[in-house]
């Protein structure tokens, strides 16, 4: 296994761009992703029969798109995502199907999108077999379930176990093939995700888990999804999971799915964060450095609302500074803390989990420097809001030596997009 090269706190490029010419070029704060790395983190999952691109980490429709050519299927979780994954080119129809709606409910417009497409169903609560089944009975469907245990890098990213409101609960199997039934819907797959950035150990106890649930629904089962969760190294020195054993393990329980019901089963796995961690990072300015007491700030132009991992789950991402051109090159290493331009405490993004500030350490910088924010590409701009009225970030995507703007800039009038000032309300003076 490689370890994750430790990071130089400094840096000029990334992927080969100039850091400080696309900042020039595009503005900060933006998301800068690597086609390259996405592409790399595909090839290295194709021993499996499926990849299906969990998008909820990066559904920019070039991204997608970029998971498309590339070869995998996508996962979609609402009726917006189902919209990217069309208006990136995937098809409704095939075998395997090329987009599966996975999730807890339908909401109205899911529903209806997925039965004017005919989209390929993952039910993930007994209410969705119904809803499904009154609409398109004789239908296909797999089911999503909660193995009883589950776990993340957080307790926020667990999605197992009794506190964990996602998937069927596994007890529950045989009575949803029986509800399955009444509406000749055919159960022909099952999928298991039990968290996100959790490590080989508890990845490996799903296939077991996998294995009991496919036997209990018989033969009728022909694909198995090994779900995501897949982890990336965000701390220098974190090790890079063993993808070849992870898949062994998978395979090998999968031929004994095949062995027990004398036909092929198809792998599936649903990876996210694996595909497009690494490839992005948040490009921010340095705006003010100040002190308070023994404390020293970098203030940037980015802030939760623009990655809100660290607040959420006091998620660690590498940083590094990027010199502005032409200033002193000697920048001795100083420990900081890093935070953004909200009017909220929190507004931190080198915390710990339960809010504790913490302090890094990073080269001597002043304002007009960059701060880079790295293996920022999964749950990044997907995650970002508007709050403090910020307009959301540019989106670029760095491929074949050509730096492509994928999302402009919001502009602060299309802050108020949509919003509206009653008729009573216009006119008239301050009191
Ligand atoms: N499949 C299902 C059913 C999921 O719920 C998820 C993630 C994935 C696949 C992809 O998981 P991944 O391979 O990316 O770990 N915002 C959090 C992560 C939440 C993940 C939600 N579900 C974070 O920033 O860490």
């Amino acid at each position: 296994m490689s370890q994750t090269e430790t990071q130089t706190p400094l840096r000029t490029h990334f992927a080969g761009f100039d850091l400080y010419e696309l900042a020039e070029r595009f503005g900060t704060p933006t998301y800068v992703y690597d086609a390259t790395t996405i592409r790399q983190r595909i090839d290295e999952l194709r021993a499996f029969d499926v990849i299906r691109y969990a998008q909820k980490a990066c559904s920019n429709i070039a991204i997608v798109a970029l998971a498309r050519q590339a070869g995998a299927l996508v996962d979609a979780v609402s009726a917006g995502e189902i919209v990217r994954a069309l208006a990136a080119g995937y098809t409704p129809q095939g075998s395997p199907p090329p987009i599966v709606y996975t999730a807890d409910i339908f909401d109205r417009d899911a529903l209806r999108l997925v039965l004017q497409h005919d989209i390929r169903v993952n039910c993930g609560s007994p209410d969705m077999i119904d809803q499904y089944g009154e609409q398109h009975p004789e239908g296909e469907i797999t089911l999503r379930i909660n193995p009883g245990f589950g776990h993340g890098h957080s307790r926020k990213t667990n999605t197992g176990g009794e506190q964990s409101k996602h998937g069927i609960w596994h007890e529950q199997l045989e009575e949803c093939l029986r509800q399955a039934d009444q509406y000749g819907l055919r159960v022909t797959g099952l999928h298991l995700h039990i968290g996100s950035g959790t490590d080989f150990e508890h990845l490996a106890q799903v296939c077991s888990a996998m294995e009991r649930l496919a036997l209990r629904a018989g033969p009728q089962i022909h694909s198995i999804s090994a779900g995501g969760g897949l982890p990336v190294p965000y701390r220098p020195g974190e090790e890079r999971i063993d993808l070849q054993a992870y898949f062994e393990l998978w395979d090998a329980t999968r031929q004994r799915l095949q062995e027990a019901f004398g036909h092929p089963v198809e792998l599936e796995i649903e990876p996210g964060r694996y595909l497009v961690a690494e490839s992005g990072v948040l490009l921010a300015e340095i705006r003010a450095v100040k002190r308070m007491g023994a404390n020293t700030f970098y203030l940037v132009d980015a802030g939760f609302n623009n990655l809100a991992r660290p607040i959420l789950y006091g998620a660690y991402h590498p940083m590094s500074i990027v010199p502005r051109p032409g200033s002193a090159a000697d920048r001795p290493l100083q420990e900081v803390v890093v935070g953004g331009p909200l009017c909220e405490s929190g507004d931190i993004f080198t915390q710990e989990e339960g809010g504790f500030v913490a302090r890094r350490a990073l080269p001597q910088a002043r304002v007009g420097d960059l701060l880079c924010i790295e293996c920022a590409g999964a749950y990044g701009f997907v995650m970002s809001s508007n709050y403090n009225s910020k307009p959301l970030a540019a989106e670029v995507l760095l491929d074949g030596g050509t730096a492509h703007l994928i999302r402009r800039r919001q502009t602060l009038e299309e802050l108020m997009t949509g919003e509206a000032i009653p008729p009573h309300l216009q006119g008239g003076s301050a009191p």
